[in-house]
Formats: C-alpha cells, sequence, structure tokens
C-alpha cells in the first residue's frame, strides 16, 4: 500500500524531449478522492465514484475506512463502490492504521476518529512521520479526544476518541484545509454546532462534499482585522445520504504538464478535464502573469466543481514577484513553480511560504539543492526562494548532480520536468514517491513527447 521501505530507490533521469502536443488526462482529484471515501464511509447506503484517483495515499484511505467498517470495492470499468457504516459507525481498527506517506489521510481521519468512542494508532513512512500532527491535535483534544503521540507531536500516535464530543468554535491558526477538514469532520458526529473560523481560505473541497452529501453547513464571509474572514458552521449529528460522485482531474498533478509544456519549444497542449476551483487555481494565474499561455476551454461544471481544459503553448515567461496571498491557493504547485522560474527572463521572488518547510519535505530546501545542482541560479530564504532564470536558456547543471526528492513525489515530478528543459537531463534519486498522487505520470510524460 505505502512505499514499501525494504524496495530500493529507484532512479531515473529525464532528459530533453520533443514538444508536448496533442492531448492528454490527468488522474483525479486527490483530495477529492480522499474525501468521497471518507465521506460515502460515513453515509448508509451506496455511493458510487468515478475518476476516483488510485494512487498510494487515497488508497490508504480507502483501506482505513474499511478497517473501520466500509465496504468499498472497485469494480471493473473502474468504479468504485462504498457501503458506509453511518455516522457514528465506525469500528474500532483492530490493526494501526498505515498512513504511508499521506498527511490528507492521517489528518482527515484523525478528526472522524476523534468523536467516535474508539481508539487508532496511526503510522507512517519515515516522510511522514516527520510531520506535525499538534496542528490537530489542539483543536481535537478541545472535543475531548485523548493522544499519545510520538515527540514533537508526530506519528506514530494513539487516538482515543470520545462521544459524545464537545462541540468547539476553532479559529485556523495555521492556514490549512487539512485542520479545517478534521474539525469539520469530527463535527459530523458531534451533537450541537461546530465552528471553524478560516482567517484566510483555502481549498473548500470538505465543504462543497459535506452539503453535497446532505450536511447542514453554512459559510458566511465576514470583516476581520486583516481582511475577509470565513465562518464554517456544521451541525451534528449528521445524517448523510450516498451519492454518485465524478472526481475531476487534479489541477495539482496538471500543473507538471502545463510547465512541461510552457518550457519545451513547439509545445501545444490540451490538458483535459482540469478542476479549476478558485481556492486551487492559483498556480496557472502567475503563470499566466508571467506570461504563459494558457488558455481555458470549454468550461463546464464536474462533481460539484468547476472544470476545463486548458490549452498551453511553448511560451517565453518573465520573473515576477508572487503576491504571497495567493499561496493558499496554489500551495502544493511551488515546486513546479520554481522550474518555471528557473527558465524565465529576469528574477522571481516568493514569500510567506513558511508552510513547504512542513509538507511531504522541506521543500524550500529541497527545491533549492535539486534545482542548483540543476544549474539554476537560486537563493534560499526563510520563507521563499528568490529564482534567477536563464530567460529561456536550458539549464545545464554539473553532469553528476542526482536531484534529491526526500519521499516527496512533487519534488521527483517537478525535477522531471526541469529535466526536459535541461541540456543533458536531470538525474532525479527516486522516482517511487510518484505513486502516491500520479502512477501514470512518466507513462503520460512519454506519450505527450512522443507527440
Ligand atoms: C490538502 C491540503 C493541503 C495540501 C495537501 C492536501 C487537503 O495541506 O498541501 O496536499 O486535501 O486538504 P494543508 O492543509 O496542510 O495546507
Amino acid at each position: 500500500m505505502s512505499a514499501s521501505p525494504d524496495t530500493s530507490p529507484q532512479p531515473r533521469r529525464f532528459i530533453p524531449a520533443g514538444p508536448l502536443t496533442g492531448s492528454i488526462r490527468v488522474p483525479g482529484d486527490k483530495s477529492i478522492s480522499h474525501r468521497s471515501l471518507m465521506l460515502g464511509a460515513l453515509a448508509v447506503g451506496e455511493t458510487r465514484v468515478t475518476g476516483l484517483l488510485e494512487g498510494e495515499d487515497v488508497l490508504a484511505t480507502a483501506a482505513a475506512m474499511r478497517a473501520m467498517g466500509a465496504t468499498i470495492t472497485r469494480e471493473q470499468d473502474g468504479t468504485w463502490s462504498i457501503f458506509g457504516v453511518g455516522v457514528g459507525g465506525l469500528l474500532q481498527p483492530a490493526e494501526p492504521l498505515d498512513m504511508g506517506n499521506s498527511g490528507t489521510s492521517t489528518r482527515l481521519l484523525m478528526g472522524l476518529v476523534a468523536s467516535h468512542a474508539i481508539t487508532a494508532t496511526f503510522v507512517g513512512d519515515a516522510s511522514l512521520s516527520r510531520r506535525p500532527m499538534g496542528r490537530v491535535i489542539d483543536p481535537l483534544s478541545l472535543i475531548g479526544a485523548e493522544f499519545e503521540a510520538s515527540e514533537g507531536g508526530t506519528l506514530p500516535l494513539t487516538l482515543r476518541g470520545i462521544s459524545p464530543a464537545v462541540p468547539i468554535t476553532y479559529r485556523l491558526p495555521v492556514a490549512s484545509a487539512q485542520v479545517k477538514s478534521a474539525v469539520l469532520l469530527a463535527g459530523l458526529n458531534t451533537a450541537g454546532i461546530t465552528t471553524v473560523i478560516e482567517p484566510v481560505p483555502t481549498r473548500d473541497h470538505s465543504e462543497r462534499m459535506l452539503r453535497g452529501f446532505g450536511a447542514e453547513l453554512t459559510v458566511e464571509e465576514v470583516d476581520g482585522a486583516d481582511g475577509p474572514e470565513r465562518i464554517i458552521t456544521l451541525t451534528g449529528e449528521a445524517e448523510l445520504k450516498p451519492q454518485t460522485i465524478e472526481v475531476p482531474g487534479d489541477p495539482s498533478s496538471a500543473a507538471f504538464f502545463v510547465v512541461a509544456a510552457l518550457l519545451v519549444p513547439g509545445s501545444d497542449l490540451l490538458v483535459e478535464n482540469v478542476g479549476l476551483n478558485p481556492t486551487r487555481a492559483g498556480l496557472f494565474e502567475v503563470l499566466r502573469q508571467m506570461g504563459g499561455s494558457i488558455e481555458e476551454v470549454n468550461a463546464r461544471e464536474v462533481g460539484g466543481e468547476p472544470v476545463a481544459d486548458l490549452r498551453v503553448r511553448h511560451s517565453q515567461l518573465t520573473g515576477i514577484e508572487v503576491d504571497p496571498a495567493i499561496a493558499p491557493a496554489m500551495i502544493d504547485e511551488f515546486p513546479i513553480l520554481f522550474v518555471a522560474a528557473a527558465l524565465a527572463k529576469g528574477t522571481t521572488t516568493t514569500s510567506g511560504l513558511d508552510e513547504l518547510r512542513v509538507k511531504e519535505s522541506d521543500r524550500l530546501t529541497a527545491m533549492a539543492q535539486a534545482l542548483t545542482g540543476a544549474g539554476a541560479s537560486v537563493e534560499e530564504r526563510e520563507d521563499g526562494l528568490v529564482i534567477h532564470g536563464t530567460g529561456g536558456a536550458r539549464l545545464r547543471g554539473s553532469a553528476n548532480s542526482r536531484a534529491r526528492t526526500h519521499l516527496d513525489h512533487r519534488i521527483a515530478m517537478s525535477m522531471a520536468v526541469a529535466g526536459l528543459a535541461s541540456d543533458d537531463g536531470v538525474l532525479v534519486d527516486d522516482v517511487r514517491p510518484i505513486a502516491t498522487s500520479f502512477p501514470n505520470f512518466i507513462a503520460l510524460m512519454e506519450g505527450a513527447a512522443a507527440g
């Protein structure tokens, strides 16, 4: 299920290839896939999901929901069927829940377990076991759940849930959709009104989908001290009705192909069915500000989310100062933006990105090192990178440098794209982590470059 620790790293050199042309479809959205499985597992009756991302992270969520009583099967045509246990009906898992590399599985499931009278132990790989869980332990302790965590509030961690739990009003101290979602999911089985105050808007898939499943949820925008804030309320105990869900393509996966097509001369690529929820689409906006030709065609709605096909043509990019206010809407896309910046004309400055240090890896240091090795000019600051681009010239790194991915899929894929825009290619030290979010990435990349 998770990248097995006993298999050895798989290095691979990504070399320059022909222009990216034709049309491709990226796999389903990871955030929406996790939530489909979780809410389906809490509804009474059958939820059917098409387009589910079948990456290791999402499969970790599926395994955990099965371990807590849901019946989840994949049919031959790729449709997933979920028979839920009902809100309040989760069973105590017999074994520790193996979260693999997945922070989203861990934090959201901690929310679900916290308001059930069950005990669960969460374990994960080396990357996940370094990531901070205090940010969910804090609010979930307020509802009455108890925790035994490893040093520094990390995994392995045992959670003793409580029912009835106490409904809370919680103001998010960090801009995090995972923390917001953990509190809301805990609120499902908590009688009364659970409130989350969000000073900075983050991805709102949980809110959209909770409503879709019939939960009583309100969102109000009010003036806060530092600008507009969102106040989200959820009334428990909720009853969820099973749904039919079509998962749109993941903009975070599309991002690698969009940047690859912008960087490789002669490219003209159609990336179909890309989710463009405004809380996710920041990268495309920034790339357009840099001069990227990204056209939205066939705009429509899929599964309650805005979707379009993106036509991307090779463009000379120009460096900009990226407004830190847009960071939450592209929080997973900075590694690939850094690659785009490395080929742009002039300097790109980013700031306000402290959160990048606690993702699957420290993405500021990891990308600064990997891009420098690949021949880019990068300054690492406490909260961002400053990148002096080549003006379109291919990257030329030292022959024996290797991009270290630190078990981080997005570092691996970003440096693969850097390889396409280099003279001699980029050696990525381990491509296994790519399977957590984008199992067919390499095949799709080879296909697009072959025309
Ligand atoms: C996610 C939220 C983000 C993002 C992650 C997925 C989600 O994390 O980085 O890949 O599905 O809610 P944070 O909440 O830690 O910002």
